[in-house]
């Protein structure tokens, strides 16, 4: 029977998509292995090998409340999320070196943003967004889109968006350009402050063979 109810577990969240991945490797480090697949099924919710360790795969957006709610107490999660969450509960002790990307603007080939007035801006990073334009002196109207940006300034929603970039792919697929870098991302081990308390015994060894593991895949 699945369940979280054993003598408190450590619930270690790992954000769904290209996050969890590129994870899987180094859940395997870990020596942590989930009684189902994580890549085929559609559990969200897994026990594992180890009677003291759950995981749960959520969208990297909801990570943060479970974070801060101590439901999940670790979270593999992308520095992006937790950029645009900005939680002062929350903490990144390790940078694990995967799944890097860089948050850039993007617009359609060849033409420029706006050189007055307010610029459209379509972005899930929206928090991300207004900081960035912000420090630029331009002022915005946002477009709160959840996927699928690539679409907004061919169809005339947005005079630019701003969104992960790695292979740029995407992009070029969609006739848009990078522009500008806002950030980098790639793969943290996040927790709570409260949790990185009441849960030391069980987090802080992780972070120890974490912190290892990023040094010796030479992934920083
Ligand atoms: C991200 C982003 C782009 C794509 C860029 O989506 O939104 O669509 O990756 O990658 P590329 O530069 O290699 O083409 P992701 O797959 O993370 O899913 P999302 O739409 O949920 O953000």
């Amino acid at each position: 029977m699945l369940s979280i109810k054993r003598d408190e577990p450590l619930i270690i969240a790992l954000a769904r998509g290209r996050i969890l991945k590129s994870a899987l490797p180094f859940l395997e480090m870990l020596k942590i292995k989930p009684k189902q697949s994580l890549s085929t099924s559609r559990r969200l919710l897994f026990n594992t090998n180890k009677e003291d360790i759950d995981l749960l795969i959520l969208r990297s957006a909801d990570i943060p409340p479970y974070l801060e709610r101590g439901v999940a107490h670790v979270a593999i999660v992308g520095k992006d999320t937790l950029l645009e969450h900005d939680s002062k509960l929350l903490c990144e002790p390790v940078d694990l070196g995967f799944a890097k990307c860089k948050l850039m603007t993007a617009v359609p080939i060849g033409k420029n943003l706006p050189k007055n007035g307010r610029i459209k801006v379509a972005t899930k990073y929206v928090s991300i967004a207004r900081k960035y334009f912000g420090s630029l002196g331009r002022q915005i109207d946002l477009v709160h889109l959840n996927g699928s940006m690539e679409l907004a300034p061919i169809v005339g929603l947005s005079d630019v968006i701003v969104d992960v970039v790695n292979t740029g792919k995407t992009l070029k697929e969609n006739g848009l350009e990078a522009r500008d870098i806002v950030a980098y991302s790639s793969a943290r081990l996040a927790t709570s402050r409260v949790a990185m308390k009441t849960r030391a015994s069980q987090i802080k060894p992780l972070i120890e063979l974490s912190s290892r593991y990023s040094d010796y895949a030479g992934l920083k």
